[in-house]
């Protein structure tokens, strides 16, 4: 039985699995399945563990069809829109915003105040500082040989607080990208960026660097 705070709003045909905590003035609408465990079939190459229980922190909305899985905290007055998926093991700290047919995948770390635009694809294990915007389409890439090699999982991307990446860009696996860090759309990043500034294009050059309010 899911625990409900006050003043919860669920719509139809939701799916809500056993020990989800929801907590006061969440919106679930239409579709969304909150609490799903992770399945694998027993053939693949991939070991996933079960789950505890998702959290929906107070005041966040859940779009319709939007899937959560088990073991995921939705933080405080966070919006994760219609259809978007976020994996197991995910910690969405306060006021992120997921867009539409984004994908969070598993053990992704979202901290204050993240946007995540549509359908944008965010690698298992990243870590996103405060503030940082992600582009529609962009997509970070974990298996580096594209499982002609074993996949490191440890080659996670970081990207830091106050950073933007251009929509449609790819960031490739293990890449650090810093704070106050802006990439032009359609870049491939391929090697780590420390130093605060604007970054365009395959392969990636800095434009200039950031003036008066574009630093923060
Ligand atoms: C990167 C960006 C912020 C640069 O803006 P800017 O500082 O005003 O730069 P300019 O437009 O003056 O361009 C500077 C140079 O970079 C090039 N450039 C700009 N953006 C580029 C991009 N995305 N890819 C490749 N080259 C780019 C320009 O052609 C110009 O080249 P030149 O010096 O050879 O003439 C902007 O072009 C951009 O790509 N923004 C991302 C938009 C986006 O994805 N928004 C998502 C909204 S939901």
């Amino acid at each position: 039985m899911e625990i409900k705070g006050k003043n919860v709003s669920i719509g139809q045909n939701v799916i809500i699995y056993p020990g989800t905590i929801i907590e006061d003035n969440v919106i679930i609408q239409d579709g969304a399945i909150i609490g799903k465990q992770p399945k694998m079939i027993a053939s693949s190459t991939l070991t996933l563990h079960e789950r505890g229980p998702a959290i929906i922190g107070e005041g966040s909305l859940i779009g319709t069809n939007a899937i959560i899985y088990a073991g995921t905290n939705i933080g405080k007055e966070t919006i994760v829109s219609d259809a978007a998926i976020v994996r197991e093991g995910c910690v969405l700290h306060e006021r992120v915003r997921v867009g539409k047919h984004a994908i969070v995948e598993f053990d992704v770390v979202l901290h204050k105040g993240v946007r995540i635009q549509a359908g944008a694809l965010i690698g298992e294990h990243t870590i996103i500082g405060e503030n940082t915007f992600i582009g529609p389409h962009v997509s970070m890439a974990l298996d580096k040989y594209m499982m002609r090699l074993p996949c490191n999982i440890l080659d996670k991307i970081t990207i830091g607080s106050n950073s933007a990446i251009g929509e449609n860009s790819s960031i490739l696996p293990g890449i650090a990208i810093g704070d106050n860090i802006i990439i032009g759309a359609g870049s491939v990043i391929s090697k780590p960026i420390n130093s605060p500034g604007i970054y365009v294009g395959n392969p990636l050059r800095k434009v200039r660097n950031l003036k008066g309010s574009e630093l923060r």
